[in-house]
């Protein structure tokens, strides 16, 4: 188990909200739902300790890029340093709900897919449905949101996605979690997501 997870769990149950990371069984099922080849931009939401970050670069293309947005300061530093040497990914030490400023103030038009892990089931339902909006919002036409999660309850409220969402019950995970992937309605062509007039490498985490 990793000690800085549990420590980050003592301290703010509510937002880490699980005890230990995801299994590499429940990491590798994430990751075989994303496109590797099309995908230019992903986002992770509340990656913690990194166990679905680091999978994801590995797999990632090398002109692609990586945005982690975690809310705790101690995992955005241990992020930032376990990245410091890959370019592709930036430690966004924020909540989610503002990838949108985050994305514009990149250049970066959408993301291919984001991914997240972050508990929305103990979510204030406008929060929720913010975050909901703030995601389709921020995701290019065909793109998917990838959510692992212990209910499934936020089928009911992803109602700008389109209907037609893919969810299998994971049990080699503890607690087992429900994946679901929600698409957005369109083609995903792996070249829209970055505006390239005005793509740049800005620095990672203010270290
Ligand atoms: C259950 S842990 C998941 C950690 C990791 N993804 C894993 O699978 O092992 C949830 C993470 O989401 C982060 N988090 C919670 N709410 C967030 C938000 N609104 N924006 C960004 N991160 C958030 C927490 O700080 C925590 O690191």
């Amino acid at each position: 188990m990793s000690v800085l997870f549990f420590k980050r769990f003592l301290k703010r149950p509510f937002q880490i909200a699980s005890i230990m990371p995801s299994s590499q069984a429940l990491v590798e099922r994430v990751a075989s739902k994303i496109d590797f080849d099309r995908a230019r931009v992903i986002a992770e939401y509340g990656p913690g300790e990194g166990v679905h970050s680091r999978a994801l670069a590995q797999r990632m293309r090398p002109d692609a890029q990586l945005l982690l947005f975690e809310l705790d300061p101690h995992f955005s530093r241990d992020l930032a340093r376990q990245f410091a040497d890959d370019l592709r990914v930036r430690v966004i030490n924020a909540n989610a709900a503002t990838i949108r400023s985050e994305l514009a103030q990149r250049g970066i038009a959408y993301c291919d897919y984001i991914i997240s892990g972050i508990p929305f089931s103990i979510l204030e339902i406008e929060k929720k449905r913010n975050l909901l909006r703030q995601t389709h919002d921020a995701l290019a036409p065909g793109g998917a949101f990838i959510i692992y999660q212990v209910t499934n309850e936020l089928r009911q409220h992803a109602t700008d996605f389109a209907p037609d969402s893919e969810s299998e019950y994971f049990l080699q995970n503890i607690p087992p979690m429900f994946i679901t992937v929600f698409r957005k309605a369109g083609e995903l062509n792996g070249n829209g997501a970055i505006d390239p007039a005005e793509s740049r490498f800005t620095s990672n985490y203010a270290r």
